[in-house]
Formats: C-alpha cells, structure tokens, sequence
C-alpha cells in the first residue's frame, strides 16, 4: 500500500507541467505552439530564453528527484527506482495537460541524481559534453542516458536496475522520434547554429 502511494504521488507530482505554467504566466506563450513544441526546459530556453530554459530544467528535475530522495528513506532501493520511473511517466504523460508531456530526459537526470548523486554529476558532464562535440541536444540527450545506464550497472552490479534504465533510455529515444526525422533530413535544431 505504501508503494502504491508513492507511485501515484510521483506521477502526480511528475506531471506538473513546468514549461507550459512559466511559458504561460510570465511570457504569455504556450511553448507547445513553438519550436520544437516540446513542453521541455530546451525549448523553453529555445523559445523563452536561456534563463527560462534552465528554470523549467531545473523544476522538470526536481519534481523527479525529490519524490525518489524521499522514497529512497522508506522504501526500497529498487521501489524508489520505481518511483522514479512514474514520475517521469506523470512528465511524460501528464495529466493536468491532456497527457501530452516531455520527452523525459530531464526526468531520467531526476532520477540518477536521486540514486547516486555522483553519478548525477557524471551524466551531466557526459550530456554538456556530447552537447557541445555533437551540436545537438537531442543526440546529447538519446546517447548519455545509455552511456550512464552502463555506468550504473558498472558500479552496482544490478541487474534489474539496469534493466529499467535501458527500457527507460529506449523510451525516451522512442519519444525523440520527431528528432530523430530531423535530424536524418538534416533539419534538427542545432546548440550553435552557426556551426
Ligand atoms: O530534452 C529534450 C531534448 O533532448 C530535445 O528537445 O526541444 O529539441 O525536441 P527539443
């Protein structure tokens, strides 16, 4: 029963749709309308602004992170891990937008970090790396959730953890389909467009 509550805590908590609320509050514009049309902290830096772009990150983190650092306290590791997943299930699927969310690899970051925080660390100097050689956010972004999926397993010989960070990886390349069209026609965004 425990478990249950932190489930639906995660997703509810999860779905909190960040880019829409600021994009809409303080700028007046709904960011699904622009860009990329993705609700995501790199299209609300692409359409809003650098500052607006890393709050909603920021936020898209946080409201994995907590909810699996507080269930890390009372459930197990590998449930809180679970709850993790739904919460970046809620980003993804949200329910206070129509279940049309993220991409979720802000999510994906929530969770690592709430696991082991070093290796928060580590995924993002991995994902600014490859954002920088790559040009594109989207590649930085497919990539360094597999690349720390090995590295987790590396360190904790778990398999079923491991497990569900590559389902979560190929999900979230799943959902970097338009992307991924984009980027085969040469027409993705990229970091520097001068480059
Ligand atoms: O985190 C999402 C990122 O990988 C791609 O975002 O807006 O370029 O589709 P976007």
């Amino acid at each position: 029963m425990k478990n249950i509550i932190f489930f639906i805590a995660a997703y509810l908590c999860g779905s909190f749709p960040t880019g829409v609320v600021i994009g809409k509050k303080f700028y007046n514009i709904d960011i699904r309308e622009h860009g990329s049309k993705n609700m995501g902290g790199t299209n609300a830096g692409r359409v809003l602004g650098k500052k607006a772009g890393f709050i909603v990150s920021f936020i898209d983190v946080i409201k994995v992170f907590l909810p699996v650092l507080i269930a890390k306290q009372f459930l197990s590791f590998q449930a809180a891990a679970f709850v993790g997943v739904c919460a970046l299930l809620g980003h993804c699927y949200p329910i206070f937008a129509n279940f049309k969310g993220g991409k979720g690899v802000s999510s994906f970051f929530g969770i690592i970090f709430a696991l082991d925080f070093i290796l928060g660390i580590i995924l993002l100097i991995i994902w600014k790396t490859l954002k920088h050689v790559t040009n594109y956010v989207s590649v930085a972004s497919m990539t360094s959730c597999f690349i720390i999926s090995f590295i987790f397993y590396y360190k904790y010989r778990n398999i079923k953890l491991f497990l569900v960070l590559i389902l979560l990886s190929f999900f979230i390349v799943y959902l970097h389909r338009s992307n991924i069209k984009r980027l085969l026609s040469g027409t993705e965004n990229k970091v520097n467009p001068n480059r």
